[in-house]
């Protein structure tokens, strides 16, 4: 048996949709990417959404339009996808790492107040494999220091937690649609908001600082545009909208598809002798992005390489941040300094997780890695 690490869930529904926009006349940023921001929107129950080409560019577009750069810090997390603390960076500002709950792998809120400084302009929580951060904690701490909250919610579209969601304490928040996220256009991505003056700026921010877009500035008559600040090219294209607009109509559905692949992961791994997962909290709804196990440090690559061997796709999410050559050269970082994330990223493995997974193949994948583990 295969078992890839991925596999999109792009369906007739969505092969119609880009037929229809293919055949169409605008095929950069027009009605469906008005369409997606409404319908995204409304999904997340939030004000505005700004479509854009990653959650990368959705990270830099919210630092950067909240004013903060050059001298400045945003505190984030080092157990992430090196996008989140590079898009700080490419806002000119400084990441600053806090250490991870060893049981979530989420930034430890109870650790941030000792990482602000008279430079923090910002908190950056990342919600790693779905579930969210505690946002209600990393609130107080961000109105107590006048901070900005920008989430990176990559991983979780479907999250809650605590009656809190996704967005919803934020100033921004930076969604991925890239090709293995729970809802995908190949790459893409989107930032939620609560503020008009920030879509407003973001949308000009997307298209070089540009006030008239193509579709806007080709409606009746033709109008000149005029650019006000010089921003970049990161606008979503309605080829990207029109792949995830059938795909809002599925989310729920396939989060009950994926909690019951989880439920068939965890019931399979029950018991397993050294064997740990990290823990979905009571009160949370993760929206189940990654589902990864923890292993011995010390076997951990040799556990990835045999289930390849069997064919089994895999991942490591994540290396720490902190210990990548650059950011130890350009910051002095180094081993020992975040000891969580350290230990997390030398023990775990991502396994296949999509709704298409088949029980026998979640079985496959299952006893493949107990018979593993069984002979180290
Ligand atoms: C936690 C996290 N943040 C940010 C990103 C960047 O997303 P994108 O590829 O859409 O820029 C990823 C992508 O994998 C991610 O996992």
């Amino acid at each position: 048996m295969k078992v890839d690490f991925f596999r999109h869930n792009i369906t007739a529904s969505e092969r119609k949709a880009l037929d229809k926009t293919l055949r169409g006349l605008f095929i950069s940023t027009g009605d469906e990417v008005s369409q997606f921001e409404e319908r995204f929107a409304r999904y997340l129950g939030s004000p505005y959404v700004v479509g854009l080409t990653s959650a990368t560019a959705g990270l830099h577009l919210a630092v950067e339009s909240l004013g903060i750069g050059r001298g400045d810090e945003v505190i984030t997390s080092p157990m992430s996808f090196i996008a989140t603390a590079n898009a700080i960076i490419h806002a000119g500002a400084t990441p600053m790492f806090v250490d991870i709950e060893p049981n979530t792998g989420n930034i430890d809120a109870r650790l941030i107040e000792d990482a602000i400084t008279e430079k923090t302009r910002a908190i950056m929580p990342v919600h790693v494999y779905g579930q969210l951060c505690d946002m209600r904690a990393i609130h107080r701490i961000a109105k107590k220091h006048r901070l900005k909250i920008i989430e990176d919610a990559a991983h979780s579209v479907e999250a809650r937690r605590d009656g809190v969601s996704v967005g919803q304490l934020s100033d921004a928040t930076a969604f991925s649609f890239y090709a293995t996220k729970n809802l995908t256009s190949g790459e893409g991505g989107a930032v939620s908001v609560h503020s008009k003056k920030l879509r407003d700026r973001l949308r000009q921010a997307r298209l070089h600082g540009m006030t008239k877009d193509a579709a806007s500035r080709y409606q009746k008559r033709f109008q000149h545009y005029d650019m006000n600040f010089c921003g970049w090219k990161y606008n979503m294209s309605n080829i990207q909208a029109a792949l995830l607009l059938p795909q809002i109509a599925r989310i729920e559905k396939n989060l009950k598809i994926r909690k019951r692949v989880y439920e068939i992961y965890m019931n399979e791994l029950d018991g397993v002798k050294n064997l740990g997962f990290p823990v979905i909290l009571p009160g949370s709804r993760s929206a189940l992005h990654l589902f990864t196990v923890w292993v011995p440090p010390r076997k951990r690559d040799k556990i990835l390489w045999r289930l390849e061997e069997k064919r089994i796709g895999v991942a490591v999410n994540f290396r720490p941040i902190h210990l990548m050559s650059y950011y130890r050269k350009t910051f002095g970082l180094k081993k020992g300094m975040f000891p969580e994330a350290e230990k997390l990223g030398e023990k775990v493995i991502t396994l296949p997780f999509y709704p298409t997974l088949k029980p026998e193949q979640i079985k496959y994948v299952a006893n493949t890695l107990k018979n593993i583990m069984k002979t180290l």
